[in-house]
């Protein structure tokens, strides 16, 4: 067997047959941008969806149809008709791949894995559940971030701002993990999921712009010019933030930057601290009958505390540590019930994790007392409340470690 990957673009290849084989063929075919040429007399659902990328004849196949073609896959159903097909393609030497009969066939579709300019294909004779077991594997290995993916050879760069999730390795998504892979420079917060700079291969740029409260030690023009200037210098940047980098976390401004540079950007989503660090003290944010809806709310800035005491459902405060006392007071002033309960959860997901849980009335007297520190995300409403109102409900995701 010899190996070898196709350019079809443009060039026309025949299917013959209008079944899910033929359906499954002629979709790998037209994303590959061949021009498909289906003949059957009738088409399966999954081929009549593709109608508007590939040219149907409703007829059966004839020997003829090989004649100005560069590839034929059969999958008639019919072993006579795909044997006279496959017959009159060897007759014109044109490849042609039979579903029929691996066999008798001249030519093999190997099963794929791809993972963008990656491809990986595989045959293992004739067992094919084989080939789909090793797929899986590559799928993982390939997406655990242990794959050396980096490019060895120059070539454009690029921007991914990375979501890292609160704060443990594994609540990265698969995608993240992988742009990481393929990083030749990572750029990182302080409450991104530093550990998983471990992993990465030693030649990889670390740079660390982590802001600590009232401290800021790269300022965020710097932060995009940094950023901007690796990709313009062919690197493949990776932005590793905390939470997701569209919630409170400035990444649309580093699109943006990016952008007006000329710089490829794409943003891989993470999962954020306003939802998961409630949900890993066992605090839902909403939850049928005590709250409809979730506002996310910066407690950095000024807060408008008469629009946010009139909304029913939960609050959630980020970088409102500081401001604690402020907030729950002008809430309260603002008509807010003095009786709301309040949770305000440290360090999500790491092993230093603690919630202090109170009222408006007295939440603020109470952190102070427990020394609660940023990070922390502030749960105001209802479900803030549900340990002492659900026995057992719900069940707390706790970190790993
Ligand atoms: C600049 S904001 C970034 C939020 C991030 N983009 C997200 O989606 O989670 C930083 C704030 O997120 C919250 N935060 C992030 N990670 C946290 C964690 N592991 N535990 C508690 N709060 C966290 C804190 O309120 C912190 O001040």
């Amino acid at each position: 067997m010899y190996p070898l990957h196709l350019d079809v673009s443009g060039r026309r290849v025949l299917v013959a047959g209008g079944g899910p084989v033929a359906a499954r063929r002629a979709r790998d075919l037209a994303d590959a941008g061949a021009d498909v040429l289906v003949v059957a007399p009738a088409l399966c659902e999954d081929l009549r969806d593709q109608l508007d990328r590939v040219t149907w004849e409703p007829r059966e196949v004839e020997p003829a149809d090989v004649a100005d073609v560069w590839l034929v896959h059969t999958a008639t159903g019919d072993p006579q008709a795909d044997a006279a097909v496959a017959a009159a393609a060897d007759a014109l030497r044109i490849w042609c791949v039979r579903a029929d009969d691996a066999q008798a066939s001249a030519a093999w579709t190997p099963v794929v894995v791809r993972r963008d300019d990656v491809t990986v294909s595989l045959t293992t004779g004739a067992d094919p559940r084989r080939a789909v077991a090793l797929r899986e594997a590559l799928s993982r290995w390939l997406d655990s971030g242990a794959a050396p993916l980096r490019r060895r050879r120059s070539g454009p760069g690029r921007v991914t701002l990375v979501g890292g999730g609160p704060g443990e390795v594994d609540l990265l998504t698969l995608r993240g993990r992988r742009r990481l892979a393929e990083a030749d420079v990572v750029v990182v917060d302080r409450l991104a999921p530093t550990a998983v700079l471990d992993d990465l291969d030693p030649e990889v740029e670390v740079v660390d712009v982590g802001k600590t409260p009232d401290h800021h030690p790269v300022p965020q023009e710097e932060i995009n010019r940094i950023v901007v200037g690796h990709a313009l210098a062919g690197r493949r940047v990776v932005r590793l933030k905390g939470g997701d980098p569209y919630v409170l976390g400035r990444g649309g401004e580093e699109v943006l930057a990016c952008r007006a540079a000329g710089v490829q950007v794409e943003v891989v989503p993470g999962v954020t601290s306003a939802f998961a660090v409630p949900a890993a003290a066992g605090i839902p944010v909403t939850h049928r009958g005590l709250s409809r809806s979730v506002t996310v709310v910066s407690g950095h800035d000024e807060v408008d505390a008469d629009a946010l005491a009139r909304i029913e459902g939960t609050l959630v405060f980020l970088m409102g540590v500081t401001m604690l006392p402020r907030i729950s007071a002008d809430l309260v002033r603002a008509g807010k019930p003095a009786s709301t309960p309040v949770a305000v959860v440290e360090n999500g997901w790491r092993a230093t994790q603690r919630t202090t849980r109170g009222t408006l009335a007295d939440i603020a007297g109470l952190a102070a007392a427990r020394g609660v520190r940023s990070p922390a995300v502030i749960v105001v409403g209802a479900v803030a409340g549900m340990e002492e109102v659900t026995e057992g409900v719900p069940v707390a995701y706790r970190p790993h470690s």
